[in-house]
């Protein structure tokens, strides 16, 4: 069974950790868009393990792993990480990087870095990691590709094109500096050495033989920070849903059995844009504190919210979702009452959405319509069977199943990999 993992919300939802006991049985792994924006905590070996880019599958030292086409490459980052991982003592022989993906210069990172810190409206609140301005150039043609690297002609001529606009673009528009070609043929000769051992020109018989193997595809941030799908414009600048996993990758849609969307038992989101069930009260600080919800790539505090299930089931949709597996539901284990929101109610005319209002700029008029729960009021950190379980989070479970009309196939309760419980 090929599987992909897809954030349901808006990312950091704990997919790293569901990632890496889905890898077990995997025999490659493909990460399939996004960049070094993500950012992926996975705890094993009692280690505290932080992925940016690379899958996490990695840590298991057997698998293949490979970032796709779909992705965007900051080449300093993936070099840390890779160094990281290998001071560390893990294998990372698996690791091969797709000459497809695309390659985040100094350029973007500064103009992404520019637009955050300039923006008098508008701002996204990005993690200032390039990828928009890179994804940009990527859609413009205006990009530059891992192959490009090794291929001295394609560069000259390709800069040659890009570099008299891009410069016009910096000083012009941003007031930033130009780049010579000397300079940025100076740097990709480092991204070469960079990327050599792990840049896989034979990427098409690669897949090819992986046909026949377990195949898991992993998602970056959420389907709600979709560019296609997500609380447009407050979104990253690819495709996490799990149709992103095939353009990503480079495998057609029939290579995927099962999308698996990880989702908190809360909503927490990072950066800006709308976020109807969001909480600014001492309960928003309470599920911030006990769920430690700060960003892995920023540090940014992340704004917290009670269970918003009318983005869910939107999630359930566009992200092609055929299980969910919930997690952090143990950050409730000392509240009397949990919410679920079910609706949005217009505060202007009373209408209720029970689908999501893709118009972002109507939310500010929207508030949640909340359905309420008992809590459990125990510590459900160390159950591993789902009979086990209180009546009250059992209950809250089943009814968040029916509000999304898919199952919920794992249930996690603490941030180990034992730490969790598998239905079915
Ligand atoms: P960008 O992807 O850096 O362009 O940021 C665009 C939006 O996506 C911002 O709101 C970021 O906070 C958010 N974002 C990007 N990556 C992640 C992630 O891994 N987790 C959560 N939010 C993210």
């Amino acid at each position: 069974m090929n599987k992909v993992v897809v954030g349901a919300q808006w990312g950091d939802e704990g997919k790293a950790k569901i990632t890496d006991l889905l890898a077990a049985d995997a025999e490659v792994i493909i990460r399939y868009q996004g960049g070094c924006n993500a950012g992926h905590t996975v705890v094993a070996n009692n280690k505290t393990y932080k992925f940016h880019l690379i899958p996490s599958g990695i840590l298991y030292g057997n698998k293949t792993c490979f970032i796709g086409a779909g992705t965007v490459i900051l080449p300093e980052s993936f070099e840390k990480e890779v160094n990281e991982l290998i001071e560390e003592g893990i294998d990372v022989s698996g690791l091969k990087v797709s000459p497809l993906a695309s390659i985040t210069m100094p350029y973007h990172t500064e103009v992404d870095g520019y637009s955050e810190d300039n923006a008098k409206k508008g701002k996204i609140g990005t993690t200032k990691k390039g990828i928009g301005p890179t994804y940009t150039d990527k859609v413009a043609r205006f990009g530059l590709k891992i192959e490009d690297l090794y291929s001295p002609e394609a560069l000259n001529e390709k800069l040659d094109v890009i570099l008299p606009l891009k410069n016009k673009t910096l000083e012009k528009v941003y007031g930033l500096q130009p780049y010579s070609k000397e300079c940025v043929l100076a740097l990709c000769e480092k991204y070469a050495e960079i990327f050599r051992p792990y840049v896989c020109f034979d990427w098409q018989e690669m897949l090819e033989n992986s046909r026949k193997k377990q195949i898991l595809f992993e998602g970056a941030q959420g389907v709600m920070l979709d560019v296609d799908y997500g609380t447009y414009p407050f979104v990253t600048s690819s495709n996490p849903i799990g149709g992103g996993a095939c353009t990503g990758s480079g495998y057609g849609p029939k290579m995927i059995d099962e999308v698996i969307g990880v989702a908190k038992a809360y909503v927490t989101r990072v950066g800006e844009g709308p976020f109807v069930t969001e909480l600014t009260d001492e309960t928003g600080d309470k599920i911030r504190e006990i769920g430690h919800e700060f960003g892995v790539t920023t540090g940014r505090p992340r704004r917290c919210g009670w269970f918003d299930a009318v983005t869910m089931r939107y999630a359930v949709l566009v992200g092609g979702l055929t299980s969910v597996a919930l997690t952090k539901i143990d950050v409730f284990d000392s509240f009397d009452e949990i919410k679920v929101c079910t609706a949005y109610k217009d505060t202007r005319d009373g209408k209720i959405y029970k689908s999501y209002p893709t118009n972002v700029y109507i939310h500010k008029y929207l508030e949640p319509v909340y359905e309420t729960h008992k809590g459990w009021g125990e510590d459900i950190t160390g159950i591993r069977e789902y009979n086990k379980l209180p009546e009250n989070a059992k209950k809250y479970l089943a009814r968040l199943e029916e509000l999304l009309e898919v199952p919920i196939s794992i249930v996690s309760v603490g941030p180990d990999r034992e730490q969790t419980i598998f239905r079915g």
